[in-house]
C-alpha cells in the first residue's frame, strides 16, 4: 500500500507507476474543510529520514468527492480515504460524508498527525479519546475502518487494545516521531511548525516493534509502515504479525519502491517454497 500523505491522491504518480499493481493507496490525509496546512518550511532532511511539518494542507472532504472519486472509480486498485477531524464530530461528518461514495474503499482514520493544532494527535494518545473517535466513525460507515496510531505514546497496545474494542476493523502504525532540528545560522527552530514528523529508515526498528506487541495482543488485521524501503524490511513487519504494509517516505526517492517490494516479496515465497503470504505473516511472533 502507498501510505497517506506520501503518494497525493493517487493520479499523480499514475504517469510515474503502475498504479494498478499496488495493493492500495491511502489518500492525504482530508479534513471536513481545505486546509492550508503549516508555514514553510515544512520539510527536513535528517540522517536516514526526514521532518514534516505539512499540518495536513488538503482540498477537503467535497473536493475530495467531487474531484478525486471519480477518477478512483476507473481504477481497479481500492483507494482508503485518510480522514482528520478537530473534534469526534468532525470525524463522524467525514465519515458519513463518504458513505455510498463510488470509488471509495475504505476509511483510514487518522488520530496520530503529529503538526496541527486541534485535534489529530491528540485523539490517539488517549484510549478513550482514540476509543471514542473510532466508534463514531464505525457507526457512521458501512466501509472498512482502519485506525491508525500514533508512536508517541508510552504504551501504544493499550491504545490498540481499545480502538479494536471500539469496533476498528484494522489497525495501522505508526504515524511520524515527534522531532525538531534548528537552524544554527538563524539560531532558531527550522521547521515553521517548530516540531514536525520524523519519518524513514530511522524510525523503522521503533515501528517494527510496536507492529510486533500489537499484532500480539489484537486479533484484527495490523498493517505495518514506518521506514520500509525494501523486501527485506516488508519481510520483518509481515513476520512480526503485519497482515500489509504500507510504503511512505521511500516512495519520494523511488516511486518504484512499493512495485519493487511486491516483486521481491513474490521472488522471496518461490525461494522459500512458500505457498500463501500467510505463511510468513506473524512468523517471528
Ligand atoms: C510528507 C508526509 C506527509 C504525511 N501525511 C500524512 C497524513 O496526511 N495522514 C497520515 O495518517 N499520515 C501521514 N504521514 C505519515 C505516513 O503515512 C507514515 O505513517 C509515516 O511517514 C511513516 O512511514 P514512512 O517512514 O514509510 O514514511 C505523512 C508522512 C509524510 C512524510
Amino acid at each position: 500500500m502507498a501510505a497517506s500523505g506520501t503518494f497525493g491522491y493517487g493520479h499523480e504518480y499514475a504517469r510515474l507507476i503502475d498504479i494498478e499493481r499496488l495493493g492500495a493507496i491511502v489518500s492525504k490525509g482530508t479534513t471536513l474543510r481545505p486546509r492550508l496546512g503549516n508555514p514553510q518550511p515544512r520539510i527536513a532532511e535528517t540522517p536516514a529520514g526526514m521532518l514534516n511539518a505539512i499540518g495536513l494542507e488538503n482540498i477537503g472532504i467535497e473536493a475530495v468527492i467531487q474531484e478525486k472519486a471519480p477518477i478512483w472509480v476507473r481504477w481497479k486498485v481500492p483507494v482508503v480515504v485518510n480522514i482528520a477531524g478537530e473534534t469526534v464530530d468532525e470525524y463522524a461528518t467525514i465519515a458519513t460524508m463518504l458513505e455510498g461514495v463510488d470509488g471509495v474503499a475504505g476509511i483510514e482514520v487518522n488520530i496520530s498527525c503529529p503538526n496541527v493544532a486541534e485535534g489529530g494527535m491528540a485523539f490517539g494518545i488517549r484510549s478513550d479519546t482514540a476509543a471514542q473517535v473510532t466508534a463514531a466513525v464505525k457507526a457512521s460507515t458501512s466501509l472498512p475502518v482502519i485506525v491508525k496510531l500514533t508512536p508517541n505514546v508510552t504504551d501504544i497496545v493499550s491504545i490498540a487494545e481499545a480502538v479494536a474494542a471500539s469496533g476498528a476493523d484494522a489497525v495501522s502504525l505508526i504515524n511520524t516521531l515527534v522531532g525538531m532540528t534548528i537552524d544554527i545560522t538563524t539560531r532558531r527552530p527550522f521547521l515553521g511548525n517548530i516540531s514536525g514528523g520524523l519519518s524513514g529508515p530511522a524510525i523503522r526498528p521503533i515501528a517494527l516493534r510496536m507492529v510486533y506487541e500489537v499484532a500480539k495482543a489484537v486479533d484484527i488485521p495490523v498493517i505495518g509502515v514506518g521506514g520500509i524501503t525494501s523486501t527485506s524490511d516488508a519481510l520483518q513487519f509481515l513476520m512480526a504479525g503485519a497482515s500489509a504494509v504500507q510504503v511512505g517516505t521511500a516512495i519520494f526517492v523511488n516511486p518504484q519502491t512499493p512495485l519493487e517490494i511486491i516483486d521481491g516479496l513474490r521472488q522471496f515465497m518461490e525461494r522459500e517454497g512458500a505457498k500463501d503470504i500467510t505463511e510468513l505473516i506473524g512468523a517471528a511472533l
